[in-house]
């Protein structure tokens, strides 16, 4: 049988030796997390019969870049593995599943499921709510003929969406509930500390240092308070959320729609008289065609609730290849009707809506209902993009189409100048500019 040989550091080693409940290892790039993160999983499948083990990332590509190209070259002749099931298979019943769970929903089909162990590559990749729902998957599988605490391994990098839960259990150890320090480890490892980047790849740590200093400081020496983290630090449940409201006399209702096959977020909204807008209902549903999203919004909208538009996403004006037809056109043929453009300027855009959270004597703020379960969740975890200063990241995706579906809101409000000159067929745009004061351009719709 082919033998493994490998030669762990320092700090890898402690890693393979930790028998913690929660093991988190890393806190920068290039320490070789990756790296430990396989060769542990593996030494568990080959020390420990029949145990069943689940290796995540967020994303399919990333799995299989990450690991399971690596994982086939280094288990030739030692597990077999099946593409089908995605998993190695070794000769004593012990189990590696590969699986990524690209979407929030995706983690569920986990549920029901048992693992004595679960590595979670990037964990800052993951939401609070994934690393929930697989805890309770982490638990005996009842395949074991020895005794052994079901445990799960985490590499991490600061940053990312999960930021804020790695940090507060791993780093501040600040612990709630029924949380027990005792079973949160922390192994800090920093490229320093991987000898076969220092050796064979020296320039390596050049590119971290050239990275800019809040990058460098996260990801060169791991600090976790240097990363920017949220997009909207200004979000505040306490201050921004309020029970379901009365809407005042007075107001304007109007809707914003995200659609994608993958999400449909549509948000209902009235600009009340002091031109402070209020979240009061939302829509959040994967799964739904063009036409069945667009009854189910009218389904939700009362009868005399008088929507004075409903600002989209540009993009339902192209002509889908399939049809011929647009999904302006096929949403307003099921009875969705005042579709008019959002202003889709993402930079500005964002501008408009942190304005609105700030809130101020000059400027209405925002309040969003408390039934708003999906925008408040996913405000929060917006996280800045890593290239395009100003802008919101686009992953994890999911988390992307309520803060959207607001920013299509809120940049509505936006004043009568800007609005362009009415094009045919009925169709508004506009380019919001914060500096001018709000004004109602509802008025000029003549629907
Ligand atoms: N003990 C080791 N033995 C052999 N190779 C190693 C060892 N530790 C790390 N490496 C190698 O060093 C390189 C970087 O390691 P790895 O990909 O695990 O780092 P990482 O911390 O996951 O990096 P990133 O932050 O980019 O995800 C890889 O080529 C890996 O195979
Ligand atoms: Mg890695």
């Amino acid at each position: 049988m082919k033998e493994l040989v490998i030669d762990p550091n320092p700090k890898q080693r402690m890693f393979f030796e930790s028998t913690a409940k929660y093991t988190a290892y890393g806190g920068a790039r290039g320490g070789g997390k990756s790296w430990a993160m396989r060769v542990k999983l593996i030494l568990l499948a080959l020390n420990y019969e029949g145990i069943q083990i689940l290796l995540l990332r967020r994303t399919l590509t990333e799995l299989r870049e990450n690991h399971l190209l690596p994982m086939q070259k280094l288990l030739e002749g030692i597990a077999r593995y099946s593409a089908g099931e995605k998993e190695f298979r070794f000769k004593n019943g012990s189990r590696i599943k590969l699986g990524y769970c690209d979407s929030e929903s995706d983690v569920l089909q986990y549920q029901g499921q048992a693992y004595e162990v679960i590595g979670m590559e990037e964990a800052t990749h993951f939401t609070e709510f994934q690393f929930n729902a697989l805890t309770e998957s982490n638990r005996a599988s009842g395949n074991m003929k020895t005794r052994f605490a079901p445990r799960m391994y985490f590499t991490c990098n600061p940053g990312g969406v999960g930021h804020e839960w790695v940090k507060r259990r791993f780093i501040d150890r600040s612990f709630r509930g029924s949380e027990k320090p005792e079973d949160y480890l922390f192994i800090k490892s920093l490229v320093f500390d991987n000898r076969y980047i220092m050796e064979n790849d020296p320039g390596y740590v050049q590119t971290l240092m050239n990275l800019p200093e809040s990058r460098r400081k996260a990801m060169l020496y791991g600090d976790w308070n240097a990363f920017e983290g949220a997009f909207f630090p200004e979000f505040n449940p306490e201050k921004h959320t309020v029970p379901p409201p009365d809407i005042p006399e007075g107001s304007i209702r109007f809707r914003a729609l995200d659609y994608g096959l993958d999400m449909t977020a549509c948000l209902w909204c009235f600009a009340g008289p002091d031109g402070g807008v209020t979240v009061y209902r939302e829509l959040y549903e994967s799964g739904l065609l063009l036409s069945e999203a667009a009854k189910k919004i009218v389904a939700l909208t009362g009868k005399g609730e008088n929507i004075r538009y409903t600002a989209a996403s540009p993009d339902l004006w192209n002509r889908r290849q399939e049809s011929g037809r647009s999904g302006f056109e096929i949403m307003t043929a099921s009875g969705l009707k005042q579709l008019i453009k959002a202003d889709d300027a993402r930079i500005p855009g964002w501008r408009v809506v942190r304005e609105y959270l700030k809130g101020g004597e000059h400027s209405p703020g925002l309040k969003i209902s408390r039934d708003c379960v999906n925008l408040i969740r996913c405000l929060p975890l917006l996280r800045f993009d890593e290239r395009v200063r100003e802008d919101a990241a686009g992953t994890p995706h999911e988390i992307t189409h309520a803060p959207e579906a607001l920013r299509y809101a809120l940049c509505s409000r936006i004043p009568k100048p800007a609005l362009q000159k009415r094009p045919a067929g009925g169709i508004y745009s506009f380019s919001p500019r914060v500096t001018e004061p709000r004004a109602d351009y509802a008025e000029f719709l003549d629907y």
